[in-house]
């Protein structure tokens, strides 16, 4: 359908906290031809989040949430989202977790990435924990946001074998170059 003369790309919003690797790949990606994605929003939690740039680099509006009050800056987000006619959100590196109110309003749109082959190691620090129980494998995982963390249906993943000599921060660069290719992929399987 999408390779007919036309067609529109989905709009969509990147959350972040952090580096925004993911999101700079994810922007990319979106710019390409044929990408079914148009990326017109950035959110963040956090001001500092070094990602943040990429929104002067590829002039894409930011918006910077605090998320002390966790309910009004899910209410601001939604206003942003529907006045910008976001219908499809990326999560990438970004470390709050949205409440099952605002999850509903974007029920099957909101996909995320996490460190690890699901369901192993949902949560927080993935990589040490994975080193520490000394595993043969890691990888990430591409998959559908509800209000159950980390355990929303599986869109795609991909393996990593673990080296003897892999750290926690070794396995982070290998996993997350991994990520990059999995993130878009992913997106087409969904959207195309
Ligand atoms: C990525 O490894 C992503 O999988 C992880 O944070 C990193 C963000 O990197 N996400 C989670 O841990 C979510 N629970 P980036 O800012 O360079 O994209």
């Amino acid at each position: 359908m999408r390779k007919l003369i036309g067609f529109k790309k989905t709009r969509s919003a990147v959350f972040i906290s952090g580096t925004g690797s993911n999101l700079k790949n994810l922007i990319k990606f979106s710019n390409k031809k044929n990408s079914p994605i148009s990326i017109k929003l950035i959110i963040s939690n956090n001001k500092k989040a070094k990602g943040l740039k990429y929104s002067n680099q590829y002039k894409i509006k930011k918006k910077i949430l605090n998320f002390k009050n966790h309910k009004t800056a899910e209410k601001k987000i939604l206003k942003i989202l529907f006045k910008k006619k976001i219908n499809f959100i990326c999560l990438a590196g970004f470390m709050k977790i949205l409440s099952k109110n605002f999850i509903k309003k974007f029920k099957g749109k909101i996909i995320n990435i996490h460190p690890s082959l699901l369901p192993k190691y949902k949560g927080l620090n993935t990589h040490v924990r994975v080193i520490k129980n000394k595993e043969k494998f890691s990888g990430c995982t591409v998959h559908f946001v509800t209000s159950k963390l980390d355990a929303g249906k599986i869109i795609m993943q991909k393996k990593v074998k673990i080296a003897a000599k892999d750290s926690a921060f070794s396995l982070k660069k290998k996993i997350l170059k991994k990520e990059h290719i999995i993130y878009p992929a992913a997106i087409r399987k969904i959207l195309n």
